[in-house]
Protein backbone atom coordinates (compact mmCIF):
# COMPACT_ATOMS: atom_id res chain seq x y z
CA UNK A 1 0.00 0.00 0.00
CA UNK A 2 1.65 3.06 -0.76
CA UNK A 3 0.21 5.66 2.23
CA UNK A 4 0.04 5.63 5.58
CA UNK A 5 -3.04 6.90 7.08
CA UNK A 6 -2.99 7.78 11.19
CA UNK A 7 -5.71 7.83 13.58
CA UNK A 8 -6.73 10.73 15.81
CA UNK A 9 -7.40 8.43 18.56
CA UNK A 10 -5.52 5.13 19.49
CA UNK A 11 -6.93 2.34 17.66
CA UNK A 12 -7.92 -0.47 19.95
CA UNK A 13 -7.02 -3.47 18.53
CA UNK A 14 -10.47 -5.00 19.03
CA UNK A 15 -11.95 -3.11 17.11
CA UNK A 16 -11.23 -5.06 13.75
CA UNK A 17 -13.56 -6.68 11.48
CA UNK A 18 -13.02 -8.46 8.20
CA UNK A 19 -17.10 -6.59 6.84
CA UNK A 20 -18.85 -3.22 7.11
CA UNK A 21 -22.07 -2.19 6.09
CA UNK A 22 -22.08 1.39 4.07
CA UNK A 23 -25.66 2.68 5.08
CA UNK A 24 -26.97 4.97 2.69
CA UNK A 25 -30.13 6.63 3.20
CA UNK A 26 -32.49 4.94 5.41
CA UNK A 27 -30.30 3.05 6.74
CA UNK A 28 -28.64 4.76 9.43
CA UNK A 29 -28.67 1.75 11.91
CA UNK A 30 -28.16 -2.22 12.36
CA UNK A 31 -31.21 -3.73 13.94
CA UNK A 32 -30.95 -6.66 15.82
CA UNK A 33 -26.74 -6.58 15.56
CA UNK A 34 -25.27 -6.06 19.16
CA UNK A 35 -23.33 -2.58 19.34
CA UNK A 36 -19.86 -3.24 20.84
CA UNK A 37 -18.37 -0.17 20.77
CA UNK A 38 -17.85 3.05 18.48
CA UNK A 39 -14.76 4.74 17.12
CA UNK A 40 -14.18 8.21 15.68
CA UNK A 41 -11.45 8.31 13.03
CA UNK A 42 -9.29 10.76 11.10
CA UNK A 43 -7.56 9.20 8.30
CA UNK A 44 -5.28 11.18 5.83
CA UNK A 45 -7.41 11.51 3.65
CA UNK A 46 -10.21 13.65 5.79
CA UNK A 47 -12.73 12.38 8.38
CA UNK A 48 -15.51 9.61 7.70
CA UNK A 49 -19.24 10.76 7.13
CA UNK A 50 -20.15 9.23 10.88
CA UNK A 51 -18.25 7.17 13.62
CA UNK A 52 -17.51 3.53 12.85
CA UNK A 53 -19.25 1.15 14.45
CA UNK A 54 -18.30 -2.46 15.74
CA UNK A 55 -21.26 -4.48 15.72
CA UNK A 56 -21.86 -8.54 16.16
CA UNK A 57 -24.31 -10.95 14.63
CA UNK A 58 -24.60 -14.31 15.55
CA UNK A 59 -21.03 -14.50 16.18
CA UNK A 60 -19.29 -12.59 13.41
CA UNK A 61 -18.17 -8.72 13.29
CA UNK A 62 -19.37 -5.93 11.39
CA UNK A 63 -18.65 -2.46 11.31
CA UNK A 64 -21.30 0.08 10.21
CA UNK A 65 -20.98 3.35 9.05
CA UNK A 66 -23.32 5.88 7.49
CA UNK A 67 -22.35 7.58 4.67
CA UNK A 68 -24.28 10.67 4.57
CA UNK A 69 -23.98 10.99 8.59
CA UNK A 70 -26.10 10.06 11.15
CA UNK A 71 -28.38 13.39 10.99
CA UNK A 72 -28.39 12.46 6.84
CA UNK A 73 -26.45 16.01 6.55
CA UNK A 74 -24.17 15.39 3.92
CA UNK A 75 -25.10 15.16 0.45
CA UNK A 76 -23.70 13.11 -1.91
CA UNK A 77 -21.42 15.03 -4.14
CA UNK A 78 -20.01 15.71 -0.15
CA UNK A 79 -19.14 12.59 0.71
CA UNK A 80 -15.65 11.90 2.08
CA UNK A 81 -15.57 8.43 -0.05
CA UNK A 82 -11.90 8.31 0.39
CA UNK A 83 -12.05 8.88 4.40
CA UNK A 84 -14.54 6.26 4.65
CA UNK A 85 -13.52 3.73 2.89
CA UNK A 86 -10.14 4.17 4.16
CA UNK A 87 -11.08 3.98 7.56
CA UNK A 88 -12.57 0.52 6.58
CA UNK A 89 -9.65 -0.72 5.30
CA UNK A 90 -7.83 0.66 9.01
CA UNK A 91 -9.91 -1.70 10.55
CA UNK A 92 -9.35 -4.77 8.93
CA UNK A 93 -12.39 -5.05 6.49
CA UNK A 94 -11.66 -7.11 3.39
CA UNK A 95 -15.44 -6.80 2.31
CA UNK A 96 -18.18 -3.86 2.17
CA UNK A 97 -22.05 -3.88 1.34
CA UNK A 98 -22.86 -0.62 -0.04
CA UNK A 99 -26.93 -0.01 0.66
CA UNK A 100 -28.31 2.65 -1.55
CA UNK A 101 -31.52 3.95 -2.72
CA UNK A 102 -32.25 4.65 -6.25
CA UNK A 103 -34.58 5.28 -8.94
CA UNK A 104 -35.87 3.07 -11.39
CA UNK A 105 -35.26 3.12 -15.17
CA UNK A 106 -35.90 -0.50 -16.80
CA UNK A 107 -39.03 -2.04 -16.72
CA UNK A 108 -37.86 -4.70 -13.72
CA UNK A 109 -36.86 -1.89 -11.34
CA UNK A 110 -39.92 -0.72 -10.13
CA UNK A 111 -40.55 1.32 -6.72
CA UNK A 112 -39.93 -1.26 -3.69
CA UNK A 113 -37.78 -3.61 -5.78
CA UNK A 114 -34.31 -4.73 -4.47
CA UNK A 115 -31.29 -4.83 -7.04
CA UNK A 116 -27.65 -6.18 -6.83
CA UNK A 117 -26.46 -4.93 -9.82
CA UNK A 118 -22.77 -5.76 -11.58
CA UNK A 119 -21.87 -2.97 -13.47
CA UNK A 120 -21.95 1.21 -13.33
CA UNK A 121 -21.56 3.87 -15.66
CA UNK A 122 -20.17 7.19 -13.78
CA UNK A 123 -21.39 10.43 -14.55
CA UNK A 124 -19.90 12.13 -11.16
CA UNK A 125 -17.62 15.17 -11.65
CA UNK A 126 -15.73 17.03 -9.16
CA UNK A 127 -15.23 14.19 -6.83
CA UNK A 128 -12.45 13.43 -4.89
CA UNK A 129 -12.29 9.83 -7.18
CA UNK A 130 -8.70 8.26 -6.69
CA UNK A 131 -6.09 7.59 -4.04
CA UNK A 132 -3.87 7.37 -6.56
CA UNK A 133 -3.43 11.26 -7.19
CA UNK A 134 0.08 12.73 -5.69
CA UNK A 135 2.74 11.04 -3.98
CA UNK A 136 3.06 8.51 -6.40
CA UNK A 137 5.87 5.77 -6.81
CA UNK A 138 4.24 4.92 -9.96
CA UNK A 139 0.95 5.67 -12.15
CA UNK A 140 -1.58 2.45 -11.00
CA UNK A 141 -4.87 1.92 -13.31
CA UNK A 142 -7.07 -0.96 -11.66
CA UNK A 143 -9.23 -2.68 -13.67
CA UNK A 144 -13.08 -1.94 -13.52
CA UNK A 145 -14.06 -4.38 -15.85
CA UNK A 146 -16.36 -6.12 -13.33
CA UNK A 147 -16.97 -3.39 -10.86
CA UNK A 148 -18.41 -5.51 -8.04
CA UNK A 149 -17.69 -8.43 -6.43
CA UNK A 150 -19.25 -11.72 -7.78
CA UNK A 151 -18.75 -13.36 -4.28
CA UNK A 152 -20.36 -11.29 -2.26
CA UNK A 153 -23.06 -10.31 -5.25
CA UNK A 154 -24.31 -14.39 -4.98
CA UNK A 155 -24.44 -13.95 -1.47
CA UNK A 156 -26.56 -10.94 -1.55
CA UNK A 157 -28.89 -12.97 -4.04
CA UNK A 158 -28.96 -15.66 -2.10
CA UNK A 159 -29.86 -13.54 1.22
CA UNK A 160 -32.69 -12.17 -0.69
CA UNK A 161 -34.49 -14.55 -2.72
CA UNK A 162 -36.21 -12.47 -4.44
CA UNK A 163 -33.94 -9.41 -5.94
CA UNK A 164 -33.13 -8.15 -9.30
CA UNK A 165 -29.92 -10.16 -10.28
CA UNK A 166 -27.74 -7.53 -12.44
CA UNK A 167 -28.46 -4.18 -13.59
CA UNK A 168 -26.16 -1.05 -14.48
CA UNK A 169 -26.55 1.87 -12.15
CA UNK A 170 -25.77 5.21 -13.51
CA UNK A 171 -24.14 7.72 -10.95
CA UNK A 172 -24.77 11.17 -11.15
CA UNK A 173 -23.28 13.92 -9.43
CA UNK A 174 -26.60 15.24 -7.72
CA UNK A 175 -27.68 16.51 -5.18
CA UNK A 176 -30.97 17.61 -7.99
CA UNK A 177 -32.80 14.64 -9.37
CA UNK A 178 -32.66 13.85 -13.14
CA UNK A 179 -34.41 16.07 -16.25
CA UNK A 180 -36.93 13.14 -18.12
CA UNK A 181 -34.59 14.16 -20.83
CA UNK A 182 -31.67 12.62 -18.70
CA UNK A 183 -33.36 9.93 -17.57
CA UNK A 184 -34.15 9.01 -21.67
CA UNK A 185 -30.23 9.84 -22.25
CA UNK A 186 -29.59 7.11 -19.20
CA UNK A 187 -31.71 4.90 -20.61
CA UNK A 188 -29.73 4.18 -24.00
CA UNK A 189 -26.65 4.31 -22.47
CA UNK A 190 -27.88 0.83 -20.84
CA UNK A 191 -28.86 2.14 -17.64
CA UNK A 192 -31.12 0.46 -15.40
CA UNK A 193 -31.05 2.47 -12.06
CA UNK A 194 -29.96 6.04 -11.05
CA UNK A 195 -28.12 7.37 -8.12
CA UNK A 196 -26.07 9.66 -6.66
CA UNK A 197 -23.37 7.32 -4.55
CA UNK A 198 -22.18 4.73 -6.24
CA UNK A 199 -19.24 6.10 -7.21
CA UNK A 200 -16.47 6.79 -6.41
CA UNK A 201 -17.42 4.42 -3.59
CA UNK A 202 -17.03 1.58 -6.07
CA UNK A 203 -13.47 2.28 -7.55
CA UNK A 204 -11.55 3.79 -4.67
CA UNK A 205 -12.78 0.30 -2.81
CA UNK A 206 -10.85 -1.93 -5.87
CA UNK A 207 -8.03 0.64 -5.38
CA UNK A 208 -7.36 -0.09 -2.07
CA UNK A 209 -8.46 -4.08 -2.68
CA UNK A 210 -11.70 -4.36 -0.43
CA UNK A 211 -14.12 -6.41 -2.25
CA UNK A 212 -17.33 -4.23 -2.96
CA UNK A 213 -20.48 -5.08 -4.09
CA UNK A 214 -23.89 -2.85 -3.17
CA UNK A 215 -27.91 -3.99 -2.51
CA UNK A 216 -30.06 -1.26 -3.84
CA UNK A 217 -33.69 -0.20 -3.15
CA UNK A 218 -35.73 1.55 -5.99
CA UNK A 219 -37.39 3.80 -3.99
CA UNK A 220 -39.52 5.91 -6.96
CA UNK A 221 -39.53 5.87 -11.34
CA UNK A 222 -36.94 7.80 -12.38
CA UNK A 223 -38.04 11.07 -13.86
CA UNK A 224 -40.08 10.35 -16.97
CA UNK A 225 -40.63 6.96 -16.78
CA UNK A 226 -43.83 5.36 -15.94
CA UNK A 227 -45.82 8.08 -16.54
CA UNK A 228 -43.95 9.99 -13.82
CA UNK A 229 -44.64 13.56 -14.09
CA UNK A 230 -43.11 14.60 -10.57
CA UNK A 231 -41.02 12.54 -8.20
CA UNK A 232 -42.78 12.96 -5.01
CA UNK A 233 -40.47 13.12 -1.38
CA UNK A 234 -43.43 11.75 1.15
CA UNK A 235 -43.88 8.21 -1.49
CA UNK A 236 -40.43 7.42 -1.84
CA UNK A 237 -39.96 7.99 2.17
CA UNK A 238 -42.19 5.45 2.53
CA UNK A 239 -40.67 3.30 0.17
CA UNK A 240 -37.34 4.06 1.87
CA UNK A 241 -39.33 2.91 5.43
CA UNK A 242 -40.30 0.01 4.35
CA UNK A 243 -37.28 -0.97 1.85
CA UNK A 244 -34.60 -0.42 4.56
CA UNK A 245 -36.22 -2.69 6.86
CA UNK A 246 -36.50 -5.67 4.21
CA UNK A 247 -32.89 -4.65 3.31
CA UNK A 248 -31.71 -5.07 7.10
CA UNK A 249 -33.00 -8.47 7.03
CA UNK A 250 -31.04 -9.06 3.58
CA UNK A 251 -27.63 -7.95 5.48
CA UNK A 252 -28.62 -10.53 8.37
CA UNK A 253 -28.51 -13.47 5.97
CA UNK A 254 -25.96 -12.55 3.99
CA UNK A 255 -23.48 -12.08 7.17
CA UNK A 256 -24.38 -15.21 8.39
CA UNK A 257 -23.33 -17.35 5.35
N1 LIG B 1 -32.24 9.87 -9.21
C1 LIG B 1 -31.04 9.93 -8.59
N2 LIG B 1 -30.83 9.45 -7.38
C2 LIG B 1 -31.85 8.87 -6.74
C3 LIG B 1 -33.12 8.77 -7.32
C4 LIG B 1 -33.33 9.29 -8.63
O1 LIG B 1 -34.43 9.23 -9.21
N3 LIG B 1 -33.92 8.14 -6.42
C5 LIG B 1 -33.14 7.87 -5.33
N4 LIG B 1 -31.89 8.32 -5.53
Amino acid sequence: MLFMPYAIKKMNSNFKAEIAIIGGTGLYQLEGFKELERQKLMTRWGEPSSELILSRYKGKEVIFLTRHGTQHNIPPHKVNYRANLWALKECGVKEVIAVAAVGGITDMMSPETIVIPDQIIDYTSDRKHTYFDDELEHVTHIDFTEPYSNKLRKQLLVAAGNAVDRGTYAVMQGPRLESAAEIKKLKQDGADIVGMTGMPEASLAREIEIDYACCALSVNWAAGCAGTIKIEHKEMQKIVDKGMLQINSILKKAIDT
